[in-house]
């Protein structure tokens, strides 16, 4: 069932179409699966991922896709979504950056970046007016991975916001700006901006959706799941009434997920009856490597690349480029 993975990249490190005319090869050559033995089924899976997988370039957006990932239900997989899928378009050769705007920070630990208190972050973005290039910082882990990270500071925001003036669109101008002044300066464009949000629907989140064009909604496996939903899927569609027409649903990552339970089973159905076309096809399965990469100050996509998770985070976010 192994394979060695170093031939195979030597393998699939040809043009798009000679590429695509091996990987099916070594599909075809892979042995058959006994389907009544789960872990044999997860191992041919996690194959057929790595080899379709490897050196895949992601497809370019026609423009910047900004991606505000929100769901005001605490530990649902916002944080371990943006950064797993940052770390993975950006693998697939994708230009991207992370706006970590939640006081916890975890977005900035899990992507190795310092986030200690009075650094430049979106705090000062938000309530100081800065720039974002002010504030920007590179993944050491890869090269065309930026960062916004938050410090502790961001905690005071909630409440220094209220005070100021267009307080709910001030991300949105300095990311706005932030586009055009990398366009005047000639560098590449950035393909992809995620914005990770804190679990509540203050104004820290509403910068977040007045920012972003498009929501990536995170839906854990579990009883409440779906508890919540209209709520936040109300907020939405009174920002996209009032402060920004383009926002919608885009995606829906299940995560989590655990094919073993009728549970999860269930849950993912009945996501999928409601919200069919937004529900990426691939799931995120609840993975011990996704859980303990933070803690190494990675993404599980650079900690173990070839585990489950880091598989079903990098398949994950192929489907979101392609779908665009
Ligand atoms: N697929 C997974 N398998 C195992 N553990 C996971 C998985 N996804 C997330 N976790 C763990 O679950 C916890 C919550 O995840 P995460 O921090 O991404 O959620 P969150 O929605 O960002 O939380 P918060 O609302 O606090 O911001 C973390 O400890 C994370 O490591
Ligand atoms: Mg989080």
């Amino acid at each position: 069932m192994s394979t060695d993975s170093s031939v195979q990249h030597n393998q699939l490190s040809t043009g798009p179409g000679e590429r695509a005319v091996r990987v099916e090869e070594i599909l075809r050559s892979l042995p058959e699966v006994d389907e009544s033995t789960p872990l044999a089924v997860q191992l041919a899976e996690d194959t057929r991922r790595r080899v379709s997988l490897q050196g895949l370039q992601f497809p370019h957006p026609d423009r910047t896709r900004i991606i505000t990932v929100a769901n005001q239900k605490g530990g649902v997989g916002k944080t371990t979504s943006t950064v797993n899928l940052a770390a993975a378009l950006a693998q697939g050769g994708l230009s991207v950056l992370v706006i970590d705007s939640d006081p916890q920070g975890n977005a900035s630990t899990a992507l190795g970046v310092d986030h200690r208190a009075g650094i430049p972050s979106v705090y000062d973005v938000l309530v100081n007016e800065e720039p974002l290039s002010y504030a920007i910082t590179q993944c050491p882990d890869l090269e065309n991975l930026l960062v916004v990270p938050a410090t502790i500071d961001l905690s005071g925001a909630e409440i220094e916001l209220v005070s100021l003036v267009s307080r709910e669109t001030r991300l949105r101008r300095a990311v706005d700006e932030y586009v055009l002044e990398r366009e005047q300066a000639g560098l590449p464009r950035l393909d992809y901006i995620l914005v990770d949000c804190p679990p509540s629907l203050g104004l820290l989140t509403l910068n977040a959706f007045v920012t972003g064009r498009e929501v990536l909604i995170p839906i854990q496996c579990e009883y409440y799941a779906l508890e919540g939903l209209s709520q936040l899927l109300k907020t939405i569609t009174m920002i996209q009434q009032h402060l920004n027409p383009e926002l919608h649903v885009s995606t829906i990552l299940l995560t989590m997920f655990d094919a073993r339970t009728n549970l999860a089973q269930q849950v993912a159905q009945e996501v999928r009856d409601h919200f069919g076309e937004q529900t990426l096809e691939t799931t995120i399965p609840r993975s011990v490597r996704i859980s303990e990469a933070p803690s190494y100050g990675q993404s599980v996509v650079t900690y173990e690349p070839t585990s489950t998770g880091a598989l079903a985070y990098r398949q994950a976010a192929y489907e979101l480029a392609v779908r665009n």
